[in-house]
């Protein structure tokens, strides 16, 4: 209930109504929300299950994707939900993490969620033809899908996420990287090693940014419109980072490195990965070699997709 409430009390800006479909869903019970039998064979019969819930959740997302273009918020939101994580924090779910926590209001009107919610309209209605399969599970599966749909490489996916159940497990606000800080390098270094995660990952995660835009009405970053926005596909608007945004490959890393196209975004963490000496090192690497960048890459999601994550019944792989 915490779910709708959060959800529906909060004003989300630029939030639509919820659609009556998805207000079942958002109220199914907590024993819904992620949980599945204990031990026993009937845990086992039930992982099969789930494994072929999973497979057919793939299938809605590949269809969803082809119909509409939202490879990059669906990333985003994946992003954003695992990127919570400090693992400094023993505790679950107090680490924060692939955990479904995004979904609940509390989270989702967090600054850097601003537009989120557009993800989970898109995301929410396929988890709830699946009960066997999380939210957590739903939001990582929706994201390594959308890199794997626009071209990019396979991500070694594991599922069997445990969901949080309630608004008060979720993380607080600032744990997620700002795109301007005084120190960039020093700022992604704190931020990301609090993850766990090393220069290298973040050099390659920063190449997600091959995919989507910025929006100046949602990040405060961006132009309003450019010549390769402002026709869509999908909502116009917004500055991308490569021309091709709906497309994975490595072009992210050659225009931030030649930076000769105003109408592309470089955002001014991006462009640290071509002047800290470590990071550079990768960021070279990924803008000659687009197969160094795809190796690297789905290493570096699936580890992001699995921080702070409890995994019950262990891991299903798909
Ligand atoms: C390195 C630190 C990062 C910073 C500072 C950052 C910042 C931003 C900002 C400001 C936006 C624009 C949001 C908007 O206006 O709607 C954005 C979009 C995006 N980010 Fe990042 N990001 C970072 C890392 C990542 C990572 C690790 C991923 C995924 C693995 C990612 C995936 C995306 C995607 C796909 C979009 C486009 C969303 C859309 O088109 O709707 N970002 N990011």
């Amino acid at each position: 209930m915490a779910v709708v409430h959060g959800l529906l009390r909060r004003s989300l800006s630029g939030a639509s109504p919820l659609p009556s479909s998805l207000r079942g869903l958002l109220l199914a019970s907590p024993q819904e929300l992620g949980r599945r039998p204990a031990s026993s064979d009937a845990a086992a019969a039930a992982e099969g299950d789930v494994a072929d819930q999973l497979r057919a959740a793939r299938e809605d997302v590949r269809h969803l994707l082809k119909t509409k273009p939202c490879h990059p918020i669906l990333v985003r939101l994946g992003w954003h939900d695992a990127g919570t994580y400090d693992k400094n924090i023993a505790e679950w779910p107090r680490c924060g993490g692939a955990n479904g926590s995004i979904r609940f209001g509390i989270e989702l009107v967090h600054g850097a969620n601003k537009g989120l919610m557009t993800a989970l309209l898109l995301a929410l209605p396929i988890k709830g033809k699946y009960k066997g399969v999380t939210y957590a599970d739903m939001i990582q599966l929706a994201s390594a899908t959308a890199i794997e749909e626009a071209g990019g490489p396979k991500i070694p996916m594991i599922y069997g996420r445990v969901d949080t159940t309630s608004e008060e497990q979720c993380p607080p606000e600032g744990r997620l990287p700002a795109a301007g800080p005084p120190s960039p390098a020093d700022h992604l270094r704190e931020i990301f090693y609090r993850m766990g995660l090393c220069d290298q990952e973040i050099v390659a995660l920063s190449g997600a940014h091959t995919l989507g835009r910025a929006r100046p009405e949602r990040s405060g970053w961006g132009e309003r419109e450019t010549k390769y926005t402002k026709n869509g596909p999908g909502t116009p608007g917004g500055q991308s980072w490569t021309p091709e945004w709906l497309k994975f490959d490595n072009s992210y890393f050659k225009e931030i490195k030649e930076r000769q196209d105003e109408d592309l975004l470089v955002l001014p963490t991006d462009a640290v990965l071509f002047e800290d000496p470590s990071f550079k090192i990768y960021a070279e690497k990924y803008a000659e070699d687009q197969d160094a960048f795809f190796k690297d890459y789905a290493e570096a999601h699936a580890k992001l997709s699995n921080l702070g994550a409890k995994f019950d019944p262990p891991e299903i792989t798909s």
